[in-house]
């Protein structure tokens, strides 16, 4: 293996699907038409897709023959046993309930357990939990250790909570007021980076003694667990499966996308411990989901998620999976560019603001950088940072912005090569030595919520300024 290299593919390719880069004039044409947002951008022109890791897994040889032996009965699939059996296998929890992806998890969740004036603190809420909290008049606190908002700090375990802050955050608001504490593995938000043993250890011991229940958004759960295994003292001899069931044995329950680590594109899961609660969400999934043995999901991709959540906890395949993140990181940051450390578990993560300074905050920097990597190489990328997260303040109608502003490149997984990666590399390299080139942006619509998905978009031209 030459230095660079990371470990090879534990597996080897049986089907594949078209890709092509269309010319430097029809992906001008494709922006123009799309109101320069990468969202409206039809897949087919789009040449490397890392706009996420979501849904975009390759399936293996195993999870398509699963596809074939779904049982679509409306009521007690065989699947359904064989997906909780897993699900109650790897994460030690009693209630497992199936629901088309994670955010219809988050919100029978959160319809169930908040009102309107409590408080949820969170490592970094996600866009679509933080949404679903404050749709429902739910106050966010994002209290990750104050180093996971600095860039290049390239500490271990930075997506842990402060549990200073915690502590003092449940004193000031009541444990009354806080119907839980949530914590990100590893944290979407902030960089991907894992979150300790310690740490979830932490936080539960404090959750426990003011009787506050603790979840787990658990989307990228073997991730983490990776990252436990290779750098937290006493772990290296623990298999992740040991590691994964330890972390979930300190919470309560956890909310899943399975589109991340199940390996599969469509799917997600509620579970809880609580025998009581979990008779309420299910009355709620039967109202907005569907039937409690498949929640939204056909039999079939319950049994693609049962067989991807054993396939994501192999050594060899995190090996592999991480070794990629890296591999890329490695390549930008030998030239140069401006980039959040250390690297993460799912993507590779571009300070925005760093690579663009001549673009001030309210020009949207992330977004910007998201429109030239379109633009110089076809790929789709998606910026975390204001256009995201920026809000107005009620007092004074000014734009507040979050402390980061970043260009995630996500990995799907078991889908690209280390030729794809490469071409990632040069045209990220080749749009830095063009950046005095590149405009800021202002917005044209936005809806209410997660406006980034809808947006239209204007290019700040002199002439148009
Ligand atoms: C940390 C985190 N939580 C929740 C979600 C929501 O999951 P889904 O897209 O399946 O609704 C995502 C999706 O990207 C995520 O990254």
């Amino acid at each position: 293996m030459c230095k660079h290299d990371y470990p090879l593919e534990p597996y080897k390719i049986k089907s594949i699907e078209r890709i092509q880069k269309l010319s430097r004039e029809q992906r001008e044409k494709a922006l123009i038409i799309s109101g320069y947002n990468v969202f409206s951008i039809p897949s087919e022109k789009v040449f490397i897709d890392l706009l996420t890791d979501s849904g975009t897994s390759a399936m293996s040889d195993s999870q398509w023959a699963g596809i074939m032996t779904g049982d679509e009965s409306y009521a007690g699939s065989r699947n359904f046993y064989h997906f909780k059996k897993t699900v109650q296998d790897i994460f030690g929890f009693k209630h497992v309930i199936p629901t088309h992806q994670g955010r219809a998890a988050e919100r029978i969740l959160f319809e169930v357990t908040t009102h309107q004036g409590d408080f949820v603190p969170n490592n970094i809420h996600f866009d679509t939990t933080r949404a679903n909290l404050e749709v429902r008049g739910v106050l966010c606190e994002d209290l990750v250790q104050e180093k996971a908002y600095d860039p290049e700090a390239d500490i271990l375990f930075k997506g842990d909570m402060d549990i200073n802050k915690l502590e003092q955050f449940i004193d000031e608001k009541r444990p009354e007021n806080i119907p839980f504490v949530m914590v990100t593995i590893t944290n979407n938000s902030g960089g991907g980076q894992p979150v300790s043993m310690g740490n979830i250890k932490d936080v539960s011991q404090i959750c426990r003694k003011q009787k506050i229940p603790f979840y787990i958004d658990a989307c990228r759960f073997a991730e983490n667990a990776y990252f436990i295994k290779k750098y937290e003292s006493g772990y290296s001899h623990k298999s992740i499966h040991e590691i994964v069931k330890e972390m979930f044995s300190y919470a309560d329950g956890a909310t899943m996308s399975a589109k991340k680590d199940a390996l599969v594109n469509i799917g997600g899961f509620l579970a809880v411990n609580d025998d009581e609660l979990a008779l309420k969400l299910k009355n709620n999934l039967i109202i907005s989901e569907g039937f409690a043995t498949y929640g939204g999901l056909a039999g079939r991709d319950m049994e693609a998620i049962s067989r991807g959540l054993k396939e994501v906890i192999e050594q060899d395949y995190l090996e592999h999976r991480i070794g990629q993140v890296g591999y890329l990181w490695g390549l930008l940051k030998k030239a140069g560019i401006p980039l959040y450390a250390p690297s993460g578990g799912h993507a590779v993560y571009l300070l925005a603001d760093q690579f663009l300074p001549h673009i001030p905050r309210n020009e949207y920097p992330a977004w910007s950088l998201t429109i030239a990597l379109y633009r110089e190489g076809g790929i789709r990328t998606v910026g975390i940072g204001g256009m995201m997260f920026g809000k107005k303040d009620s007092k004074t109608g000014q734009e507040i912005f979050p402390k980061l502003e970043l260009v995630r490149l996500a990995i799907p997984r078991r889908v690209y090569t280390q030729s794809h990666l490469n071409f990632i590399a040069d045209t990220v390299i080749q749009t830095y030595k063009k950046r005095r080139d590149i405009k800021g942006f202002r917005i044209v619509y936005q809806a209410p919520y997660l406006r980034h998905f809808t947006a239209r978009m204007e290019e700040i031209n002199l002439t148009n300024s």
